[in-house]
């Protein structure tokens, strides 16, 4: 046998056995479709009826639920007005990320021995950069640990992220020199401890394939350091001064109750002096108790 004979073979036995289930036929010329937002996606559907000269064509998409894309002949909310339709190819015009998600072409030939024929179409619209939102503290403490962050909900791929300070760019991931880390997945600018130097102007750019990158305008950062002042001072020691008022009176109190009774003969036997009169805690009931 020769090659021709090899490849006649196949048709030949097609030929002499055709299929039993042999009927409505519905193929598409691309099962998954990419598109960039605002351009136009082509959804296509083709389909071979046996019989049927006029098959009704129904395009569905489904998510939460199915929902009606073309329905007896007409396009359903949202895409009437602003889809076409070719055969059974659909076109959506100016598509956003909304539309990305699974069609369904579904064509039935009710003079066909099977009537029903579907084809999935897979849509996913591409969405460029949008400016992200930054987080950047105002104000900081020298030493403590800070975190800035940025987001772009919106970019199809997710984006990546860069973070500029001073408009110099940071160098991602985390160096054994470096103080910071930086996720460009997340956004995330960590600082274990902040530093004097770290102050300055921030701000960060969202990146995909699809379009140019974003930035968001940026903060400035301060780093104060942490200083004694006298009010500071003076609220301190007024504190600790309440405190250990408060320690006191709990003490007197313990005494007069009579529960640290051991400790009093403990501190007898250490110092060899009785519970003398002057003590706070017979000053405390004295005050207590007038009577
Ligand atoms: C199309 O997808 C639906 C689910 O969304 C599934 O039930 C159906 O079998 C698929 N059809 C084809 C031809 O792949």
């Amino acid at each position: 046998m020769d090659s021709t004979q090899l490849l006649a073979l196949p048709v030949l036995l097609t030929l002499l056995h055709p299929s039993p289930t042999a009927s409505v036929a519905v193929s598409t010329g691309k099962a998954k479709v990419v598109a960039h937002e605002n351009s136009n996606a082509v959804l296509s559907c083709e389909f071979k009826t046996e019989k049927d000269p006029d098959p009704r064509i129904e395009w569905k998409k489904s998510g939460k639920g199915i929902t009606f894309v073309y329905f007896e002949g007409n396009f359903r909310e949202p895409y009437a007005g602003r889809a076409d339709i070719d055969g059974a190819t659909v076109t959506l015009h100016s598509v956003t990320q909304k539309d990305s998600g699974v069609y369904r072409c579904e064509v039935t030939a009710k003079l066909d021995r099977v009537p029903l024929g579907e084809i999935n179409v897979t849509l996913n619209v591409l969405v460029p950069p949008h400016t992200p939102s930054c987080e950047v503290p105002e104000t900081v403490l020298s030493g403590s640990a800070v975190e800035l962050h940025c987001k772009d909900k919106l970019s199809v791929p997710p984006a990546t992220y860069s973070w500029y300070k001073d408009n110099k760019p940071l160098a991602p991931g985390h160096t054994p020199d470096s103080h910071y880390s930086l996720d460009t997945h997340t956004g995330a600018l960590k600082f274990k401890a902040v530093a004097k130097a770290d102050a300055g102007h921030y701000r960060c750019e969202s990146s995909n394939d699809v379009g140019p990158p974003k930035s968001c305008a940026g903060h400035n950062m301060k780093v104060k350091e942490f200083e004694l002042s006298l009010p500071l001072l003076i609220a301190v020691g007024a504190g600790a001064f309440l405190l250990l008022l408060l320690c006191c009176l709990g003490v007197c109190l313990c005494y007069r109750r009579g529960c640290c009774c051991c400790c009093r003969r403990r501190q007898s036997e250490f110092f060899s002096l009785p519970c003398s009169p002057w003590q706070p805690h017979t000053l405390l009931a004295a005050l207590l108790q007038p009577s």
